[in-house]
């Protein structure tokens, strides 16, 4: 992150869930119906003109063809940690979750267009001032309504204290909590990414993160995925947001036990596409046993 510079990469997700929203075929993985709105893209033109100046990014590394599988598969990502966020929140609603806390929040939509799903719930976005404050003149200008139950924790995960932000911020560490930790981990220290596991596990029995992390782990994946991870490095560290840390499945389900989770599970791709796309598994043009998201569970 920039000094008084908002995030580069939360604009990206946002415009690559823009994309899917408009164009994907049915069935879509995610309904980011705002995602265009907050990313400040006027029309559709707007996101495909974002979205090609990517491409040429990932081509001037690589190749076209091999740019457009990249850009493809970073949308698609995309949109299943979101979907999977929705899903287990869902669940744990039920089973009496009253806090969804979004950690490094970016442009995430959930609290003002899942009415049904964040009602009964307070909804605390937590996320770099700068960043912060861009998406509060966002939601502004373009006339969102702010639902009551939203808060907003400005945070820095290398500089202050996680535990404090959150109290500060109203935070109650006696309730059932979800947090939601998308497209962050990559961009913090391991330091900061412990800390912030530490705090998590303090939470009440039922909370739970659902997060990405950056694989391949070098052992088992094909150089293809090697390179989009490797690409993907170029591309954001030019939006002076260089990635910090890294972790293979083994590394991070370690970190979920050594901080005090109960259990930790990282679904697989192919099982995305079982449960989102009906078992189409070529839709999504990852290795079906590839791994990137994690579930940890107090
Ligand atoms: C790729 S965006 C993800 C945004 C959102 N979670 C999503 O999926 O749309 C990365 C987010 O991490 C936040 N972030 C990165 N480094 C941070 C730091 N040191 N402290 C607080 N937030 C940080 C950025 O402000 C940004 O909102």
């Amino acid at each position: 992150m920039e000094d008084g510079k908002p995030s580069q990469t939360a604009l990206l997700v946002a415009m690559l869930r823009a994309r899917h929203y408009m164009d994907e075929p049915e069935p879509k993985i995610l309904r980011d119906s705002l995602a265009a709105t907050l990313a400040g893209a006027p029309g559709e033109a707007h996101v495909h003109g974002y979205l090609d100046q990517i491409h040429t990014a990932f081509s001037g590394l690589s190749d076209a063809e091999t740019a457009t599988l990249f850009v493809r598969q970073l949308e698609h990502s995309v949109c299943i940690r979101q979907r999977l966020l929705e899903e287990e929140l869902a669940i744990a609603k039920a089973a009496g979750a009253t806090q969804l806390v979004v950690l490094g929040a970016g442009l995430d939509s959930t609290a003002y267009r899942e009415f049904d799903l964040c009602d009964g719930l307070t909804v605390f976005e937590v996320d770099h001032p700068a960043s912060q404050k861009w998406k509060q003149m966002r939601l502004v200008d373009s006339g969102v309504d702010i639902p009551d139950n939203v808060s907003y924790v400005p945070f820095d995960f290398e500089n202050t204290t996680l535990a404090d932000a959150l109290e500060a911020g109203g935070v109650s560490r006696d309730e059932i909590t979800v947090f939601s930790w998308m497209g962050v981990q990559m961009y913090l220290t391991d330091d900061a990414v412990k800390g912030t596991l530490a705090v998590m596990a303090g939470f009440p029995p039922g909370s739970f993160v659902v997060m990405d992390f950056i694989q391949p782990d070098y052992d088992t994946a094909s150089k293809t995925e090697i390179n989009s991870v490797e690409d993907l490095r170029k591309i954001v560290s030019k939006m002076s947001e260089p990635f910090k840390s890294q972790y293979s499945t083994q590394e991070l389900a370690a970190r979920f036990a050594k901080a005090g989770f109960s259990s930790s599970e990282f679904p697989t791709v192919g099982e995305f596409a079982d449960r989102y796309l009906g078992g189409d598994k070529a839709r999504l043009q990852m290795t079906p046993g590839a791994q990137y998201l994690a579930i940890g569970r107090v």
